[in-house]
């Protein structure tokens, strides 16, 4: 494994924890009404760092020679991804009310766990026996 790969899954790994933590915040301050979550930089540094997230799998994919939509695992990390931000963005923005909202923000978290574990075992079906 190479110094530049090792370096890109610990980039990998942080924008995965920022990702996590801020997702974790905004859906606080949703709960609660706070108007942190219009302030500006809330509004544009996830954004940034998801799209980092989403560079650097796509970079260690390449650098595997493994795919979305070629290999099982990561077909279902790019698309379990996708389900994350659309939850987010009902959780966070869309949902009309609270609840559709926290529902949407519990989600979101589920399924971000699902994309752990998936990447862990690199098994697009981790709790299947
Ligand atoms: C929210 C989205 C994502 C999360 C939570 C996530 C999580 C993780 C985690 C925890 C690992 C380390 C696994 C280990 O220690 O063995 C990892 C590795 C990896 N991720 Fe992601 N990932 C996400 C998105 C993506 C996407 C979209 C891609 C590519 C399309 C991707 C490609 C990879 C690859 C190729 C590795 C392998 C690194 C290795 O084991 O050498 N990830 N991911």
């Amino acid at each position: 494994m190479t110094t530049f790969y090792s370096l890109l899954k610990h980039f990998h790994l942080t924008t995965i924890v920022i990702t996590a933590t801020l997702f974790v915040v905004r859906g606080v301050w949703m709960m609660v009404d706070s108007p942190r979550l219009q302030a500006r930089w809330v509004r544009i540094v996830p954004h940034v760092n998801d799209t980092l997230l989403l560079a650097s799998g796509l970079g260690l994919a390449f650098m595997l020679g493994q795919y979305p939509l070629v290999n099982g695992w990561l077909t279902a990390k790019f698309f379990a991804l996708i389900l994350y931000i659309v939850l987010g963005t009902v959780a966070l923005k869309r949902g009309s009310t609270k609840r559709t909202r926290i529902a949407a923000w519990i989600a979101a978290l589920l399924v971000l766990g699902y994309i752990v574990t998936v990447a862990i075992t690199r098994n697009p079906f981790p709790f299947v026996g």
